[in-house]
């Protein structure tokens, strides 16, 4: 039966490392104002991150070329401790991958990244195939540093870097009949052993969808980087989608093809167990999912010691976008 399966759910307390290290050195750095840009330097460099525990990495041209002109820490979630690396970067769901927290990490190196096109089609005037260096090379790249809470109940705060969708759809100039937007993650089950294995509930491509106006919303973000690096893989890597006030199942990884579509899209999740995975999926602490109650989470790295359990907030504490679901019952469209 569906209700019984393993979904975006089972959350392993074993597999979370706790980690000491939770003020980043990019928090300390800024509080001396004007150090900033220097300390970005190595970034651009390729020379490894500005995080404390983020390792060297290569990094393609369009992504270095990009740095120097960051807008850095253009949405803070106040003194909230930013997740460490290690965290963010080991324990993740990308079903692609295989079911479990740790697989993405151990299985996602042999995804091929570049050359990365995206196709974006459907209701507008100028659709077109876009590599991935042309279609960011005209944005301006901003870290915008965003709670992620998962609809299994745990919840990290990352810093991402990315340009919000809203620029690109602009460009492409959605029709009078665009009214939501379907977004669609790469095939390769050579590459995705979660996409070849007979046990995998989903179907494939992992679908998401937006309403028009929750896509144009300026808190949604395409994500091509986080904590001032390329994206990891098994982050979602070369781009990927990131809404902050809705459950984390909502941010596809790994998208290949954005569609302007007039009928609201059939998503993995819901297509899976319609009852427990809405389209709307918007943090709600009120509306339980069947299983398990949404009033709290619990906030990576944490450990028997540690739960650090707390309160989940309405959008995720995100209010500015309550005005989208003005007289929407939030229950009824879970
Ligand atoms: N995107 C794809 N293509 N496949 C997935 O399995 N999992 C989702 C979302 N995006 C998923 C996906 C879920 S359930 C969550 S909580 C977030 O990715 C996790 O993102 P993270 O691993 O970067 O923290």
């Amino acid at each position: 039966m569906l209700i019984q399966i393993p979904p975006p759910s089972a959350c392993r307390e074993s597999e979370v490392t706790p980690e000491s290290v939770y003020l980043s050195r990019r928090q300390l750095l800024d509080a001396a104002a004007g150090l900033v840009a220097a300390t970005l330097l190595p970034v651009a460099q390729g020379e490894g991150g500005d995080y404390a525990d983020v390792e060297p990495v290569a990094a393609p041209a369009w992504f270095r070329e990009k740095l120097p002109g960051v807008h850095w820490r253009a949405v803070t979630p106040g003194d909230e401790a930013v997740t460490p690396f290690k965290t963010a970067s080991q324990y993740n769901n990308f079903y692609e991958f295989g079911p479990n927290k740790t697989d993405p990490a151990t299985r996602a190196a042999g995804l091929v990244t570049e050359p990365w096109t995206l196709l974006v089609d459907g209701e507008v005037a100028r659709p077109g195939r876009h590599a991935l260096e042309d279609l960011v090379g005209s944005q301006r790249l901003e870290e915008r540093i965003y709670r992620l809470r998962c609809v299994e109940g745990w919840s990290m705060v990352i810093p991402w870097l990315g340009f919000p969708l809203a620029s690109l759809l602009e460009r492409v100039e959605p029709t009078s009949r665009a009214r939501f937007v379907r977004f669609e993650t790469l095939v390769d089950p050579e590459r995705m052993p979660g996409q070849r294995s007979g046990f995998s509930l989903l179907d494939w491509p992992y679908v998401e969808g937006l309403r028009i106006d929750e896509a144009m919303h300026p808190l949604t973000l395409l994500a091509v980087g986080m904590y001032g690096r390329i994206l990891p893989n098994q982050n979602g890597a070369p781009l990927r989608l990131v809404v902050p006030w809705k459950y984390g199942f909502k941010s596809i990884k790994s998208i290949v093809r954005i569609s302007l579509v007039e009928e609201r899209p059939r998503t993995t999740w819901e297509l899976v167990a319609p009852h427990e995975y809405g389209f709307y999926a918007n943090v709600n602490p009120q509306v339980d999912h069947p299983r398990w109650s949404q009033a709290r989470e619990r906030r990576l790295p944490s450990g028997l010691f540690s739960p650090n359990i707390i309160p989940t907030r309405l959008f995720n504490g995100y209010d500015e976008v309550a005005g989208l679901y003005a007289g929407l019952d939030l229950r009824e469209n879970f």
